[in-house]
């Protein structure tokens, strides 16, 4: 196999190899940093000769070439390409110098292969030991500013990560006010762009759509990465499928405004930029000061999206994810918000916590409503002190008490907010974001607070550690519950009131990195509303992430479907509650809940007390199966086998493990309807010349079920499911 990252000096290429990808670059004349391609493994020509400097009109020249008018930062492909150089599409770097002009022209100085990837300061990365990187520094032909384009290659999961640290190496301070972290510019080919848009409740769905002259822009302008666009996007060829074509993933890790922009250019040439959003940004970068870009993790698949999303899901569980708790099966759980919401004690809780204990499960998790004043949704956040007066005892004694009945200890928190009703708020009105002194724009009742400030997150770092000091915490939720707006910081000059949406993710980050060091033993799910910043960035801290506040299991097939494309469906939470369900009023079996929970961290939302006998027995053998099953949930290959989105009738999935000798197919019949016409579903992932049992039944050969299918039995009820065991024998 070709070296990971190698130079070829008489040609001045760049290469980075992936099992089975290669991406190229060049340095051209006059310094002139061209990409060339990113694709299929090519390893016999250096892809120079793609280039066709032809003189498109309109499009001019470098100031140093002459009246060579084939030469244009706006006909060839650029690797990171800026503002005011000429290049008329979507650009990555615009630097204000100190006069006001804007722009950056930027060229080849040097370059590095490092041994191994360097850390990515203050911001969260993907991490591996021994992962080779490229550094190739650039230079403003103007300006004192030096850009360092950062590319580490993961080889075996077909990825490739790139970040960028921009560098004023002069005394004067410039603005930056675009800095995207990385450019992908395809020559040839006509594409269609898959994205994951979505709500409240309803995060992650799935279109579709052709990339034309038109710009294609996925963003988020709410601070976070959002329910309404996930930071993650596909771009694939017009005929690629779950199991041919090429697709190529883009996942940026970061928590706040993004913005992934697709078009075809005047001569179809397709361009992807990707980064932080440039609204509402603007960063000063005094003298021998340095901005660093997030990172963003590209993957490419020649045989269609299944292989792709295995990509990330190996990539992501092995070099994202950290801890002590990356590869442990997470406690089954009975999380108390849909249970008793608001209203609750420490006995009821107990109550809860002894049933629960009685069906198996392992970890009580007491949710919003314990701390300060707090008993609905417009009070008391900012306020981490135990209502001991509220819960009827300590903290120590309810979580003590929990433990006795041998049950873990988790607790919520909502550290990146503050209500006006609270000790916080009378005492640090300062505390909170605000534009100026305009009047608050309220969401859920509550404010944000200004997490760019060191004080700010001082106090959430003393407050939050004294609760989990006080008593045997072994798990917290992280929420956030509403959008930014009124993004200006007390804190900050006039002039930098365009760092505050950056600074306040940095914050955040700070914020995690501090906890997370501090009480390492301590299990993180993210959520935000739900699945509102189901992104890279938390899931370096948090191994699990709440997908969505809608627990039908219905509507939940479509939220995992989607979130499945990049992230691993063992860090999706996911519970079982009760029916009717409390976001859709809609009843569905046990069962069928129960299939959908376990494709991701397995937990419970309800209170037992409502449940029949038989549910509680129902509920018994579940915890078994995913207990026992937890292998093959974790570390097995996910294949999306139906389209919830194209398929009305019912939805399948599958997880097969690596070593292709057993395999999990969740089925599920939407409507059943008189008479239905039989269902096969083609099994993947198994060996085409081994012989499986399913369910104890039966011998099929691996080759029967992948390409004639596994025929699902009598179909005779709304909703009906079945989890088919395949071994092998
Ligand atoms: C939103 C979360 O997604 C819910 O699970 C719950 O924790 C509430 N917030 C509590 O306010």
């Amino acid at each position: 196999m070709a070296l990971a990252i190698s130079f070829d000096k008489e040609n001045q290429i760049f290469t980075l190899s992936t099992k089975h990808s290669t991406y190229q670059m060049h340095i051209e004349e006059h310094n002139i940093l061209l990409h060339l391609y990113y694709g299929k493994t090519i390893a016999t020509t250096p892809l120079s000769y793609l280039i066709c400097r032809q003189d498109r009109g309109f499009s001019g020249q470098p100031y140093d070439v002459g009246d060579a008018q084939g030469i244009s930062f706006d006909t060839s492909p650029q690797e990171y390409p800026t503002f005011g150089s000429g290049d008329y599409r979507e650009s990555c770097l615009s630097v204000i110098g100190t006069k006001g002009e804007t722009g950056a022209d930027l060229r080849y100085v040097s370059h590095e292969i490092l041994k191994t990837k360097p850390k990515l300061s203050s911001m969260p990365a993907l991490y591996g030991e021994g992962v080779p990187t490229l550094a190739i520094t650039m230079r403003d032909t103007f300006l004192p500013v030096e850009v360092l384009l950062y590319y580490s290659v993961f080889e075996e999961n077909d990825a490739i990560t790139r970040s960028v640290v921009i560098k004023n190496v002069g005394t004067d301070t410039v603005y930056i006010d675009r800095a995207l972290s990385a450019c992908l510019d395809f020559l040839n080919g006509s594409f269609d762009m898959v994205y994951f848009p979505g709500s409240w409740a309803a995060e992650r769905m799935t279109e579709r759509v052709s990339v034309n002259h038109a710009k294609i822009s996925l963003d988020s302008l709410r601070g976070t990465s959002s329910h309404q666009m996930n930071p993650f996007a596909i771009l694939c060829e017009k005929h690629t499928t779950e199991e041919q074509g090429a697709a190529y993933g883009a996942s940026l890790v970061y928590s706040g405004n993004f913005l992934m922009e697709a078009q075809a250019d005047q001569t179809d040439q397709t361009r992807l930029v990707v980064g932080i959003h440039p609204q509402g940004f603007c960063y000063e970068l005094a003298g021998s000061t340095e901005f660093v870009t997030p990172e963003v993790v590209f993957s490419y698949s020649a045989s269609g999206f299944s292989k792709l999303s295995h990509n990330y899901h190996n990539l992501y569980k092995k070099h994202l994810l950290h801890g002590v708790w990356r590869d442990e099966r997470r406690p089954i759980l009975i999380n108390s918000w849909e249970a008793t919401y608001f209203d609750f004690n420490g006995e009821k809780l107990l109550k809860l916590a002894k049933e629960a204990k009685e069906l198996g499960i392992e970890m009580l998790v007491m949710d919003d409503g314990w701390f300060g004043k707090r008993d609905d949704d417009t009070s008391g956040l900012g306020d981490w002190i135990v209502n001991e007066k509220k819960l009827g005892m300590s903290l120590h004694e309810l979580a003590s008490k929990v433990n006795a009945l041998g049950l873990k200890f988790g607790i919520w928190f909502e550290p990146e907010m503050i209500s006006e009703d609270s000790n916080l708020f009378h005492t640090h009105k300062d505390f909170c974001l605000r534009a100026g002194d305009r009047p608050y724009v309220r969401s859920r009742n509550q404010l944000v607070l200004d997490m760019s400030r060191a004080d700010v997150r001082d106090y959430l770092f003393e407050s939050i550690s004294l609760v989990l000091q006080s008593a045997h915490i072994e798990y917290i939720k992280w929420d956030m519950n509403r959008s930014l707006c009124d993004v200006w910081s007390a804190n900050l000059p006039p002039n930098r009131q365009g760092e505050v949406y950056h600074r306040y993710v940095l914050g955040v980050y700070d914020l995690l990195e501090r906890l997370t060091s501090a009480f390492p033993e301590i299990l993180f799910e993210g959520c935000s509303g739900g699945g509102g910043r189901f992104d890279p960035g938390m899931l370096y801290y948090s191994p699990q992430i709440w997908c969505s506040d809608n627990t039908d299991a219905l509507a939940r097939i479509k939220i995992q479907y989607g979130t499945s494309f990049c992230y691993p469906p063992s860090t999706m939470g996911a519970h079982v509650s009760i029916c009717p369900n409390h976001q859709t009023r809609r009843v569905t079996p046990m069962a069928m809940r129960a299939m959908v929970a376990m494709t991701g961290t397995f937990g419970y939302e309800l209170d037992p007390a409502l449940l029949t006998q038989d549910e509680k027995e129902e509920i018994k053998e579940q915890i078994a199966m995913v207990k026992e099953y937890h292998p093959l949930l974790s570390k097995g290959d996910y294949y999306r086998l139906t389209d919830p989105f194209k398929n009305g009738r019912y939805a399948a999935w599958e997880f097969a493990s690596k070593q292709k000798d057993q395999a999990l197919l969740c089925f599920v019949l939407f409507k059943a309807t008189a008479n239905p016409a039989t269902i096969y579903i083609k099994c993947k992932g198994l060996d085409e010349n081994a012989f499986y049992q399913i369910n104890g039944e039966g011998v099929f050969g691996g080759d029967a079920l992948m390409n004639a299918g596994l025929r699902v039995p009598a179909l005779y009820n709304d909703y009906q499911s079945y989890i088919f065991l395949i071994l092998k024998i």
